[in-house]
C-alpha cells in the first residue's frame, strides 16, 4: 500500500536540501483556500497590516498511501466502543504490519559469539514505536520475566505517553503502565510497563547495578542525545554483557542510525518504513527581525487563508509560549465573527498534567487548532491532524562555559536536521506545509547539519557524580560515544572536589555518597547535605524544594502587577533575601493549612506550592536514607544562609561602583535580576542560585551573605584576598578582579 522501496532516502535529512536545489526558488505565494477568499484576505489585510511573505522553495518527496481509505476505515472505528477503536486505531500504525518480524528481530539476533543483545529501531515520528513496541513485547510474554523499561528525554513525554498506553490497554494509570519521572512516581506493584525519563533510569543504576528487575530496556528517542541518554548508553552496554536475557533496544528517529549500531558493536538496524506524504516548504523573502510576532501573523495569516487542518508552532520556551498565547487571543478576540474558532493549545515541560491531554483532542468541525509547543513537539510527540507548521528556526539550548564553569539557558538557531524534523510534523495525515520563518539562505548557510550533543555543552558535576557512586572512577578512558570537552570534565572534578564530594585522589568521600542519593545538581545536594552542621535541615529542604520547582512561585497578573509586587514584598521584610523569602512564602502556607484562597490572596500559585510540599516531603524521606536529622532552627537566619554558602560558595558575586556585580572565581559582570527582593537593595556580597541571560546576565535567587564565612566553609576555595573589602572599594573598575 505505501511504498517502502526507498527507506533509505527517506532517512536522509537532507534530501530536501538537495530537493531544493532542484527546484527554481518561485515568487512568494500563499495560496488562499477558503471558499471566499478575497473577502477574507481582505479583512486580514484590514486588521493587520503586516503580512509575511513567504517563497515555496520546494515540496518534499511522500508516498502513495490510501489517504481516503484510512479515513474511512478510522471513521468506522469511530462507531465502536473506545477501547475497540483504540484496538483499531493500533492497527493503523505504519510499525503494526511489522509487528512479527520486529519480535522475531528481537528475539533472533542475538549471536553466539557476542551475549549482549542489541537492536536499534529506526522509524520516523509517529510511526508507532514508543506506544507499540512495549505493549508488543508485553503481548509476546516478556514482561512474565521482569519489567520493561521505556526511556524518554523530557518529562511530559514520559507522562502523556505512558497516559496513551495505559488508555490503549484499557488499564488504570499507575497500575500495569505507570511512569517515573523526577519526583514523580506513578508506578505501583503491578508495574509492568515503565515509561520513565532517561535520568531516572540513569538513577536506577544506583540501587540497581544490573537493572535485575527489567527483562527489556527501550533507550528511546535516542537521537536526541541528551547527557543521561549518553551515560545511559554506556551503561547499559555494559550491563547487556553480563545478562544475557536482556533485550536492549535503542531507537530513534531515523538520525545517526548507523553511528548507534558502531557503538554497540555493530547491532543490526531494523528499519520501519515512514509513511509520508509529501511537505511544501516556504521560506521568508527576507529575514525576520521579531520572529514571535511573525509566527503569530503567520498563524493567522494561515487561519484566515488556507483550507481545514491544525497549525503546530515552535516555540522556545514557556514565557514566549504564554506571550504568544495571550497576544493570539487578543488579536482573534478583535476579529470577532469574522474569522472561526481558533482554538490555542500551549504544550510545554512544565504544563500541568491536565491541561496537556487537551492538545491530543480532536479539533471540532469548522475550527482550527493551534498548537504552541517547544521542541517536545519536534520528535518526542505526535499531534495528529497538524497540516501546518511555523518554524521561526529557534530553539532554547544549554550552553556551558568550561572555562569559567557558567551555564546558560540560550535562544540558538537549530540545526538542519532539527528543521526537517519540524518539517516532516506537517505530512503526516496529509500533504502539508512548513512555513519557515527565516530565509532560504539561512538556512543553507547558517544552521549546522546537525545538533551538537548534550555531554558537548553542559555541566558535568552531576553525571560525574553519579558514575563515581556506581564505581566508575576512570572517567577518561569511560565508554562514552562522543567524549565530553576534557575541560568539562576537569571542571566537574574540581567542582566535586571544591564542594567535598570527592577527595584528593577523586574518590567519593561520605559527604558525596550523602549527596548523590539526592536527585538534585551537586551544589544543591550539598546545601541540603551542609544543614546537619547547622541544625536547620528542615528549613533547608523547604528552600530546596522551592528552588525545585523553579521560577512558577510568584504570579503577576497584567492589570494587577501593583497588588502582585507588594504580596511579594511582603515576604522580604527585613531584605532577607531570596532563599529565606522562599521559605516564608512555603512556612505560611503550611500555617494555612495548605490553603489555596491563602494562595490567591498572595499571588501565588497554588499548583507550584502542591509540587513543592510533593519534592518537599520526598526530600524528607532521602534525608532519612542519608540519616541526617530532620531538624529546624527557623529562628538562626545565619545558620540557614551559611548551609546555603555550604552548597553555592562557587556562586559568590560582589557588588561594583556601578551597581552591577562581579562574580569572583571567574570574574564576568552580573545583575541582580529585577524579580529579586534585593534587586534594590543591593547588598556588598551575595550568592547567588542561577545566572540567567535575557538582556543582561542576570542573578536568579540571591542571597546576602558575610564574605568571612566563605574562608570558613570554603577555605580551600577562597582566599583573604578574594574576600576583603579593599579589593572593591578602592580599586577602579574592572581591576578588583580575583587571583
Ligand atoms: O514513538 P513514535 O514517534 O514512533 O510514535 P508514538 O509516540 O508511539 O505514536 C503513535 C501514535 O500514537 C501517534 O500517531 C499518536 O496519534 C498516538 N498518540 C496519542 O494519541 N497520544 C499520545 N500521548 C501519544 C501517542
Ligand atoms: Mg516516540
Amino acid at each position: 500500500r505505501y511504498r517502502d522501496t526507498n527507506a533509505e532516502e527517506k532517512m536522509n535529512p537532507f534530501a530536501e536540501q538537495e530537493a531544493l536545489e532542484e527546484h527554481q526558488i518561485g515568487k512568494a505565494t500563499l495560496k488562499y483556500g477558503s471558499k471566499n477568499k478575497k473577502q477574507a484576505a481582505d479583512d486580514y489585510q484590514f486588521v493587520f497590516e503586516d503580512q509575511i511573505d513567504f517563497i515555496k522553495a520546494s515540496v518534499t518527496d511522500g508516498d502513495n498511501f490510501d489517504y481516503e481509505e484510512m479515513e474511512d476505515s478510522l471513521e468506522k472505528s469511530r462507531a465502536k466502543s473506545a477501547l475497540e477503536a483504540l484496538k483499531e486505531e493500533r492497527k493503523k500504525l505504519p510499525i503494526y504490519p511489522y509487528r512479527e518480524e520486529l519480535l522475531q528481530a528481537i528475539r533472533d539476533h542475538q549471536a553466539w559469539f557476542f551475549p549482549a543483545s542489541v537492536l536499534v529501531i529506526v522509524g520516523e515520528t509517529g510511526s508507532g514505536k514508543t506506544t507499540q513496541i512495549p505493549q508488543y513485547l508485553h503481548e509476546a510474554g516478556y514482561t512474565k520475566r521482569g519489567m520493561i523499561a521505556c526511556t524518554q528525554p523530557r518529562r511530559v513525554a514520559a507522562m502523556s505517553v505512558a497516559a496513551r498506553v495505559s488508555q490503549e490497554m484499557g488499564v488504570k494509570l499507575g497500575h500495569e503502565v505507570g511512569y517515573s519521572i523526577r519526583f514523580e512516581d506513578c508506578t505501583s506493584e503491578k508495574t509492568i510497563l515503565k515509561y520513565m525519563t532517561d535520568g531516572m533510569l540513569l538513577r536506577e543504576f544506583l540501587g540497581e547495578p544490573d537493572l535485575a528487575s527489567y527483562s527489556v530496556v527501550m533507550v528511546d528517542e535516542a537521537h536526541e542525545r541528551t547527557l543521561s541518554t549518553d551515560i545511559l548508553f554506556a551503561l547499559v552496554k555494559d550491563i547487556a554483557r553480563f545478562r544475557p536475557d536482556l533485550k536492549l533496544l535503542i531507537s530513534s528517529a531515523t538520525l545517526d542510525a548507523e553511528k548507534f549500531s558502531d557503538y554497540f558493536d555493530s547491532a543490526p538496524i531494523f528499519k520501519i518504513p515512514g509513511r509520508r506524504y509529501p511537505v511544501e516548504i516556504n521560506f521568508t523573502k527576507a529575514p525576520e527581525a521579531d520572529y514571535l510576532d511573525a509566527a503569530i501573523v503567520t498563524s493567522l495569516q494561515i487561519h484566515v487563508t488556507q483550507p481545514p487542518g491544525d497549525v503546530l508552532v515552535f516555540l522556545t520556551g514557556q514565557e514566549e509560549i504564554e506571550t504568544a498565547e495571550e497576544i493570539l487571543k487578543h488579536r482573534t478576540r478583535g476579529l470577532g465573527t469574522k474569522i472561526a474558532e481558533l482554538i490555542i493549545c500551549p504544550i510545554y515541560a512544565n504544563l500541568p498534567t491536565e491541561l496537556q491531554a487537551k492538545i491530543f483532542e480532536p479539533t471540532p468541525e469548522g475550527a482550527r487548532k493551534v498548537v504552541l509547543a517547544t521542541n517536545i513537539a519536534e520528535t518526542s510527540l505526535t499531534i495528529d491532524g497538524i497540516k501546518y507548521v511555523i518554524d521561526p528556526g529557534f530553539c532554547k539550548m544549554k550552553s556551558y562555559n568550561p572555562r569559567t564553569g557558567m551555564e546558560s539557558l540560550l535562544v540558538t538557531p537549530i540545526s538542519k536536521a532539527s528543521a526537517m524534523q519540524r518539517a516532516g510534523r506537517s505530512g503526516r495525515t496529509g500533504p502539508g506545509k512548513c512555513f519557515r520563518l527565516y530565509t532560504a539562505y539561512n538556512f543553507h548557510n547558517d544552521l549546522d547539519d546537525n545538533t551538537v550533543p548534550e555531554i558537548q555543552r553542559t555541566n558535568l558535576a552531576n553525571v560525574v557524580l553519579t558514575l563515581k557512586s556506581l564505581g566508575i572512577h576512570d572517567l577518561v578512558h569511560f565508554n562514552f560515544m562522543d567524549n565530553p570537552p576534557a575541560e568539562a570534565l576537569l571542571q566537574a572534578l574540581e567542582l566535586l572536589f571544591a564542594l567535598s564530594a570527592l577527595n584528593t585522589s577523586g574518590e567519593l568521600t561520605k559527604v558525596g555518597r550523602r549527596m548523590a542519593e539526592f536527585p538534585v545538581d551537586p551544589m544543591l545536594s550539598k546545601m541540603i547535605v551542609a544543614s546537619e552542621k547547622y541544625k536547620c535541615s528542615d528549613e533547608i529542604i523547604s528552600i530546596a524544594a522551592m528552588l525545585s520547582v523553579g521560577n512558577s512561585i510568584f504570579y503577576r497578573p497584567k492589570d494587577k502587577q501593583v497588588h502582585a509586587d507588594n504580596a511579594r514584598m511582603n515576604f522580604h521584610t527585613g531584605n532577607v533575601g531570596d532563599h529565606i523569602a522562599l521559605l516564608k512564602v512555603y512556612t505560611s502556607w503550611k500555617e494555612t493549612n495548605y490553603s489555596t484562597q491563602w494562595c490567591y490572596e498572595n499571588y501565588i500559585q497554588v499548583r507550584s506550592m502542591k509540587r513543592a510540599r510533593d519534592v518537599r516531603d520526598q526530600l524528607a524521606g532521602l534525608l532519612e536514607r542519608v540519616e541526617i536529622e530532620l531538624t529546624s532552627n527557623p529562628g538562626d537566619l545565619d545558620a540557614i544562609k551559611k548551609s546555603i554558602t555550604s552548597g553555592f560558595f562557587p556562586h559568590f558575586a560582589r557588588l561594583q561602583k556601578n551597581g552591577s556585580y562581579q562574580t569572583v572565581k571567574h570574574p564576568q559582570t552580573v545583575n541582580i535580576h529585577p524579580s529579586s527582593g534585593l534587586a534594590q537593595v543591593l547588598p556588598r556580597w551575595v550568592v547567588y542560585h542561577e545566572l540567567v541571560l535575557t538582556t543582561k546576565e542576570y542573578m536568579r535567587q540571591v542571597t546576602e551573605l558575610k564574605p568571612e564565612w566563605l574562608v570558613e566553609i570554603a577555605p580551600h576555595y577562597y582566599q583573604l584576598k578574594d574576600v576583603e573589602d579593599a579589593g572593591s572599594k578602592k580599586m577602579p573598575r574592572g581591576e578588583g578582579r580575583a587571583q
